[in-house]
This record gives C-alpha cells, sequence and structure tokens, in this order.
C-alpha cells in the first residue's frame, strides 16, 4: 500500500528547491519539510531572521514567514535530512557540461550522481526519491543502479521523476496552481504505490483533473522548454522582419494570437531569451538528437539559440548605428540586469551579452536593477569577459542605485528587462538630465514610445522601424 509520507528532504535549496518544498511545507502542514544544500551562506539566508532570501520571487517570504520553523526547515545538515525522510527531492544544478563528452551541450549530472550516491551512503530505511532536477532520459535508471548497489539490507528505493515547470518570476502563483504536475514510476506495484505516495501529497492543493499523467518520456520538460524558447525565436525573427518592412511585432503578435491553435501568451519579441534553462535544454536536445543519428533535428533546434544569439547582437548594432556609428567614450545607461522581471536571477541574462557588446564598443556604461546585488554583477561581468581585469572594468561600468541615477548624462537608456517599474520612471526628469539628443532603445516593448517621443527622446523599438 502507498506510504503517507510524512517526512520530506529535499536536496538543493535553489531557485527550484527552495520555492518548491515551501510551498510544499505551506500546503501541507503534517508534513515535515527540511531543504539541505551543502552551500551554508544559501542556508544561512534562507534562515535569515529578517527574511533576505537567497532568491527574490514575488509572494516567496510571505510562504517562507508562514511555513518555517512551524513544518519547514533549512540546513546543512545534508546527511540528517536524508535520513530522517521518507521521500526525498532531488533539486540539485544540472549545468551544461563545460569540458569532456558532450561538453557545450550534455548536462552535466555530477550533482545528481554525487547527491544519489550521498542517499545511497547514508539512508538506513527505504525511501522514495523523487528526482526534481531537468536530466536526460534514462537517469532515473542510472540513479535506481547506484541505489541498489549500494543500499543496507532492508532498505528499498523507489524512484519517481517528477520535472517542475515553474517560471521564475511567477514560482509562487505557478507552484499554487500548476497547469499539470508529472509523475513518473516504474509500473511495478512498489512503483505505483510511490507515485501514489507523491500524488497524495499534491493532492492537498492540486486539483485532481490537473494531476500525474503517467510520464513516459522523461525528455517532456526539455521538450516543453524548447517549444517555449522556439516560440521566442519565431517571434524575435519576425521582429527583424517588422524593422525591415515597416511593420510592428506588437500588432503582428497580437493578430497571430488570436488564433485559438497558436494562442495568445509567449509571444513577446525582446531582445532575446535568457535564463538557467532554455538554452541549456535546447543544447541538450540537440546533444539527444546527435545521439540519435538525427543530424536534421538537431539543427533545426540548435538554429533557435542561434536566432537568440542573432536578436542581441542585431540590437547592441542597433544602438550602435542609431548613435552615429560610435558609442566610443558614450555614457549609456542600462536599464535592468535580470533576465526577466521580477527574478534577482542573471543566468544566461541577455544584459550581460549587451554590456560586454558596449564594453567591447568603448562605451561608459551604467547599470541599474532593481533586484540584482552588486556582487552579482560584476561576477556576471567578469565571466563575460574572463581577459580584462576586473579593475579596467570597473573604470568602464559604474552599477548606479536608481534608474534615474544611471541616466544621468547619459547619451542613451537601454531598457533591458521589462520590470513595471521602468514604465513609471520620470521621463520628464530623465530627459532632463541626459545630454541631446537623448536616446531610448526598448529591448522588451516595455514603455509607450509616443509618449517619450513627446517629451523630446529619440526612441527605437524591438520589433519596430526607426
Ligand atoms: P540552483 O543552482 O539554483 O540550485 C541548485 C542547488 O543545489 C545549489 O544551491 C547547490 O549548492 C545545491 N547542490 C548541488 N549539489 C548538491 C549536493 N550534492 N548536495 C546538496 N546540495 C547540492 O539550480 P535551480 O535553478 O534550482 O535548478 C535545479 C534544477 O531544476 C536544474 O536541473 C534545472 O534545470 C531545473 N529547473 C529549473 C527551473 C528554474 O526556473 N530555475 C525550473 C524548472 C526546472
Ligand atoms: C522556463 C519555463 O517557462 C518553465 O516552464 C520551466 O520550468 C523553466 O523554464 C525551467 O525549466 O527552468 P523561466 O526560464 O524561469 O521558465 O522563465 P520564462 O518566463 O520562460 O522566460 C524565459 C526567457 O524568455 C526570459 O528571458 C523572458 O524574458 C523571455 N521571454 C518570455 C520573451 O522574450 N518573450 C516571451 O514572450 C516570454
Amino acid at each position: 500500500a502507498p506510504l503517507k509520507v510524512t517526512k520530506i528532504c529535499c536536496i538543493g535549496a535553489g531557485y527550484v528547491g527552495g520555492p518548491t518544498c515551501a510551498v510544499i511545507a505551506l500546503k501541507c502542514p503534517h508534513i515535515q519539510v527540511t531543504i539541505v544544500d551543502l552551500n551554508k551562506a544559501r542556508i544561512d539566508a534562507w534562515n535569515s531572521p529578517d527574511f533576505a532570501l537567497p532568491i527574490y520571487e514575488p509572494g516567496l517570504v510571505e510562504v517562507v514567514r508562514q511555513a518555517r520553523g512551524r513544518n519547514l526547515f533549512f540546513s546543512t545538515d545534508v546527511d540528517k535530512g536524508i535520513e530522517e525522510a521518507d521521500l526525498i527531492f532531488v533539486s540539485v544544478n544540472t549545468p551544461t557540461k563545460k569540458s569532456g563528452v558532450g561538453a557545450g551541450f550534455a548536462a552535466d549530472l555530477n550533482y545528481v550522481e554525487l547527491a544519489t550516491r550521498r542517499i545511497a551512503t547514508v539512508a538506513t530505511s527505504s525511501k522514495i526519491v523523487v528526482e526534481k532536477s531537468t536530466v536526460p532520459c534514462r537517469t532515473a535508471e542510472s540513479m535506481r543502479t547506484i541505489l541498489e548497489a549500494n543500499s543496507r539490507p532492508n532498505c528499498r528505493f523507489d524512484i519517481l521523476s517528477n520535472p517542475e515547470f515553474l517560471a521564475e518570476g511567477t514560482a509562487i502563483a505557478d507552484l499554487f496552481s500548476p497547469d499539470r504536475v508529472l509523475i513518473g514510476s516504474l509500473q511495478t506495484q512498489e512503483g505505483i504505490d510511490a507515485c501514489e505516495s507523491l500524488k497524495q501529497v499534491y493532492a492537498n492543493w492540486v486539483p485532481p483533473h490537473s494531476h500525474c499523467r503517467p510520464l513516459v518520456f522523461r525528455a517532456v520538460q526539455l521538450a516543453a522548454n524548447a517549444m517555449l524558447a522556439q516560440r521566442i525565436s519565431s517571434v524575435n525573427a519576425l521582429s527583424a522582419l517588422c524593422e525591415a518592412t515597416g511593420a510592428n511585432i506588437d500588432e503582428v503578435a497580437h493578430a497571430i494570437g488570436y488564433d485559438s491553435r497558436i494562442g495568445p501568451k509567449f509571444l513577446k519579441a525582446s531582445v532575446g531569451f535568457g535564463g538557467s534553462c532554455f538554452q541549456k535544454d535546447i543544447l541538450n536536445l540537440v546533444y539527444l538528437s546527435e545521439s540519435c543519428h538525427l543530424p536534421e533535428v538537431a539543427a533545426y533546434w540548435r538554429q533557435v539559440v542561434e536566432m537568440n544569439e542573432y536578436q542581441k547582437r542585431r540590437f547592441s548594432k542597433r544602438v550602435v548605428d542609431t548613435l552615429f556609428n560610435t558609442i566610443t567614450g558614450k555614457r549609456i545607461a542600462v536599464l535592468g540586469f535580470a533576465f526577466k522581471a521580477d527574478t534577482g536571477d542573471t543566468r544566461e541574462s541577455a544584459a550581460i551579452t549587451l554590456i560586454r557588446d558596449f564594453q567591447s564598443e568603448k562605451a561608459l556604461v551604467n547599470i541599474y536593477d532593481p533586484q540584482v546585488s552588486h556582487e552579482q554583477i560584476w561576477t556576471d561581468l567578469q565571466e563575460a569577459s574572463p581577459l580584462a581585469p576586473l579593475n579596467t572594468i570597473k573604470k568602464q561600468v559604474t552599477i548606479c542605485k536608481s534608474a534615474i541615477e544611471a541616466c544621468k548624462d547619459a547619451e542613451a537608456v537601454v531598457i533591458a528587462t521589462e520590470w513595471k517599474e521602468f514604465k513609471d520612471i520620470d521621463w520628464e526628469a530623465v530627459y532632463a538630465s541626459m545630454n541631446k539628443p537623448a536616446f531610448v532603445f526598448d529591448g522588451r516593448l516595455l514603455i509607450d514610445a509616443d509618449k517619450l517621443r513627446k517629451i523630446g527622446f529619440t526612441v527605437t523599438t524591438i520589433g519596430r522601424p526607426s
């Protein structure tokens, strides 16, 4: 019979493990949830008395405030967390491999394997182990083999796959009412029972109709992310055409979205998609396709990433072209550094590429983002230009405390992230403080271009002719 889960451990207190298991704790007060991580600074931040959590998500603080100390705990004691739990989520990172076979494409499964081995070493009782990280097909089998080869007598391990579809910036809303919950298991009685145990956890708040379709293809997450990214690259490809032909991408996307087969969501042209997953998951799919000897399929998906790179390059070039073909010594204010609004996450953010391009054109760059820490910005810029000493970068780049401060004495403002507050800036004051002619480049279709033109700005918008 299915086990009734009373103690959950989550290995990995990141963007997925943290919010996901905090919401489980909130919705299941009868279950003790412990989120563990090797990164002490991260755990300390989760435990900080003033709720200065390591990640920013709207609504997250309220969830943690209600559950922390009640039935939600954060700890660096990974072993204790494993030992106590009857169900363990593995939510560790799976970055793109940097070297070895599949470098640049395949997922690095080292962290998943280390976590799995730790479970095998430490567990003294049976566990349900749930793979939550985005991993390629057959990883569950590898986990099963490792666990079974190392387990003690009377310890059984049931492995489930439970991909997470939350998007950053809306993680809490997505977790409160997910479109679907997928759980994959072996079709043995034990596997079906384990699946039922996890279903019962979700049943505390997710209505049964969105429940637990059997997971036949573990790559469903890669497929879903690839389809989403493909939509953005398609709309971005059209945005280039709109700029060239005099059409308006927002109107085109809106009209396309009326077709109920296409739908209106996720059709916003932008300076390029970012985030920790789209590029990584597509490259992974490319790798999978090549491993299956399907070069045309691989090339098709690779093009989605190439279009995204092109979109970023094209946007930087448009800035330079518009500023009379040189930005040397000119001050450019970049508003937004996160990869999308409502998150402090900067992984693969388009802003990083733009700023690197501006740096190589010898511009001076002012940066403002409401959530990203200064330290994070320096780390990202250093990684983007590994050959430049940080001191040299700091001569060219200034991090500012407000949008107004960033725009002062600038020649141009570049909107890289769609933070709502950029819409509501006092643009009259910004205009007064800038050098003239004053330029605005909207990479996110955020601002009212006509209003800004009336103030005096020269406005360039993605997907619209200049
Ligand atoms: P993250 O880097 O924010 O968090 C991973 C955490 O795991 C880190 O804090 C790291 O210290 C910890 N960790 C690594 N190995 C460990 C070990 N052996 N023991 C204990 N802790 C360990 O990553 P993330 O963004 O949360 O992503 C996690 C997984 O979820 C990835 O596979 C990702 O593809 C997938 N995913 C991410 C999102 C998203 O929006 N970020 C959404 C769905 C799925
Ligand atoms: C994405 C998926 O939406 C989630 O379902 C999935 O769980 C997650 O990846 C994952 O596997 O990690 P996320 O990357 O957090 O979530 O955020 P998205 O909202 O998908 O945005 C990704 C990027 O696309 C952002 O840079 C965003 O600005 C850009 N975007 C999005 C556009 O340029 N246009 C759009 O219309 C939508």
